[in-house]
């Protein structure tokens, strides 16, 4: 009797083993495995790019409305042309205040961008120039150009003949902080006085105090 009771059980373990080799066995790895609620894999929502019919121009993603503006992005009036230019150099004026960051910050971007070319000290003679790569890069000291804040704006902008344009790679605050070094390496050039912060070194002090005290707690 207990013998027989052994091998029912033998039996059973033997039919599990089996049917569990065969699962394993038929199981495909390069293929995904059963889905038991398949909402938790696949998308109930519209797809972006998918097809459907229901949306104006058959694809959930839709374009922005005429006139959107990214975030953060002005629109520039004048337009990409010499009279554009000139009229940039004679009316546009800087919105960003100077002060120690700004000043910072451009001449930071400016060694970055544009002193390949106009070398760091705005001279015209930047290593591109001295390896004879380019050719034609005018010293900001100029006497022949008219080198004005919103000329020096317009031509990041749009960019000048063989310059290209920054407007892509910098955003509205940076180009004019680019636009004050520039200025700053034009008055040196040219012995004039230099752009100095706005605000008194005395409020500087005084931020820094109160918040090295409150760090201190
Ligand atoms: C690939 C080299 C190159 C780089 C990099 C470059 N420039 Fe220029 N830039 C030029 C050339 C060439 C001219 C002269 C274009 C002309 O008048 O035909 C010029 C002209 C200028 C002028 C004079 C425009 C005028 O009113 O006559 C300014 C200002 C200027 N660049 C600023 C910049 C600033 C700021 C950057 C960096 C954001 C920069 N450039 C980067 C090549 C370059």
């Amino acid at each position: 009797m207990k013998e027989i009771i052994n091998m029912k059980n033998a039996m059973k373990i033997a039919v599990v083993t089996l049917v569990s080799l065969i699962m394993v066995s038929c199981f495909d790895n390069a293929k995904p495995n059963y889905q038991y609620m398949p909402n938790m894999y696949a998308p109930v929502g519209y797809e972006t790019y998918g097809d459907y019919e229901i949306f104006p121009s058959g694809q959930e993603a839709m374009l922005p409305v005429d006139g959107t503006i990214p975030r953060g992005w002005e629109p520039y009036d004048y337009p990409n042309t010499t009279a554009g230019l000139n009229d940039a150099k004679a009316t546009l004026t800087s919105p960003l205040a100077v002060t120690q960051e700004s000043l910072a910050q451009g001449k930071q971007l400016y060694d970055i961008y544009c002193a390949v070319c106009h070398g760091e000290k705005g001279d015209g003679q930047g290593i591109l120039v001295k390896r004879e790569k380019i050719l034609g890069i005018p010293s900001y000291a100029d006497p022949g150009r008219l080198i004005t804040p919103g000329g020096v704006y317009h031509v990041q902008m749009y960019g000048l003949n063989s310059m290209g344009s920054y407007a892509s790679q910098t955003n509205q605050e940076e180009r004019w902080a680019i636009t004050q070094h520039v200025m700053n390496l034009k008055a040196t050039l040219e012995g004039t006085p230099l752009l100095v912060p706005e605000e008194p070194a005395a409020d500087n002090t005084e931020e820094k105090s109160t918040s090295t005290s409150v760090a201190g707690h």
